[in-house]
């Protein structure tokens, strides 16, 4: 069983549906309103955990009713709580979604996730040291995606980089790092001005840009290639990239090549729209071999 460790936010997602987007100043009547977990760290502990890998969080809460819930859905899920402490003086991490015109927009206020940092981190070294493969992404302080990136090297684990949301990285973060996975837009961030076909040959089998319906854009060595994904009506395009993520990261673990394991995780990700919420539809890794 593919042990991970997943570092990063935990929020509740406040979900509105809307007809559109008001305008600026305007005020108009929406369709529903929900709350549901989310925040990218606790949506790639959710999406592995349901893969079947052993999954340790390590992450942040408020001590309020939004904490709670996050981490009864940890446990509900069968992910580690371990390493995930609620902070008493700050509110849970929340993410304001609307969804309208067949698309998210999302605000995030990080609250509780802001106490994710490098010293936070040090109590799970023990466990990120035994770990196949850690994953990081960006809801929490930069100084800790770099610690990690520095323990992660230092003790030869693989580190998944998901660089969202976009901020500049610095080249010691991207050296560190076993693997990045941009979409478009963070790519254009992370690689300012340079040209991608150019980035990727350079970090072969390690930069994967995730180009939505296109697919998944890698070079292997000797070539660029593309993975196409699988086509599906989309009902909630949230929390497919954390989806995609980590199925990348189970099944990189599990010893997959790095074909095999973007179709899978190209796989898990199409099977994550098809019902609403950033968790709502992430698969169990039966329902992803059953869809095959
Ligand atoms: O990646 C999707 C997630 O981004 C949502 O669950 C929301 O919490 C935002 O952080």
């Amino acid at each position: 069983m593919a042990k991970i460790t997943v570092i990063g936010s935990s929020s509740m997602d406040l979900v509105v549906t809307a007809p559109r987007r008001p305008n600026k100043g305007e005020t108009i009547l929406g369709e529903s309103f929900k709350t549901v977990p989310g925040g990218k760290g606790a949506n790639q502990a959710v999406a592995a955990a349901r893969l079947g890998a052993e999954v340790y969080m390590v992450g942040c809460v408020g001590g309020d009713a939004f904490g709670k819930t996050i981490l009864d859905n940890f446990k509900e899920n069968g992910v580690s709580t371990t390493y995930v402490e609620p902070v008493t003086h700050s509110e849970s991490g929340t993410a304001h979604i609307t969804l309208a015109d067949g698309d998210n927009s999302i605000i995030v206020v990080k609250g509780a996730n802001n106490y994710v940092t490098p010293d936070f981190v040090e109590n799970a070294l023990d466990v990120i040291r035994i770990s196949d493969i850690v994953l990081i992404q960006q809801e929490i302080p930069e100084d800790t995606v770099k610690y990690v990136s520095e323990k992660c090297h230092e003790f030869g684990v693989p580190l998944l980089l998901n660089p969202a949301p976009a901020r500049p990285i610095s080249k010691g973060v991207i050296e560190n790092a076993a693997y990045i996975t941009p979409n478009e837009s963070e790519a254009a961030i992370l690689f300012e001005n340079q040209d991608i076909h150019v980035v990727l040959a350079q970090y072969p089998n390690k930069v994967f840009i995730t180009e939505g319906k296109n697919g998944v854009r890698f070079h292997d060595g000797e070539k660029e290639v593309v993975v196409p994904s699988f086509p599906v009506e989309a009902v909630d395009t949230t929390g497919a990239g954390d989806t995609f993520n980590a199925a990348f990261a189970v099944a990189l673990a599990e010893g997959n090549s790095f074909e095999k394991s973007v179709r899978f995780a190209n796989r898990a990700a199409s099977l994550s729209v098809t019902k609403f919420g950033a968790q709502g539809g992430m698969p169990t890794r039966k329902e992803v071999e059953e869809s095959v």
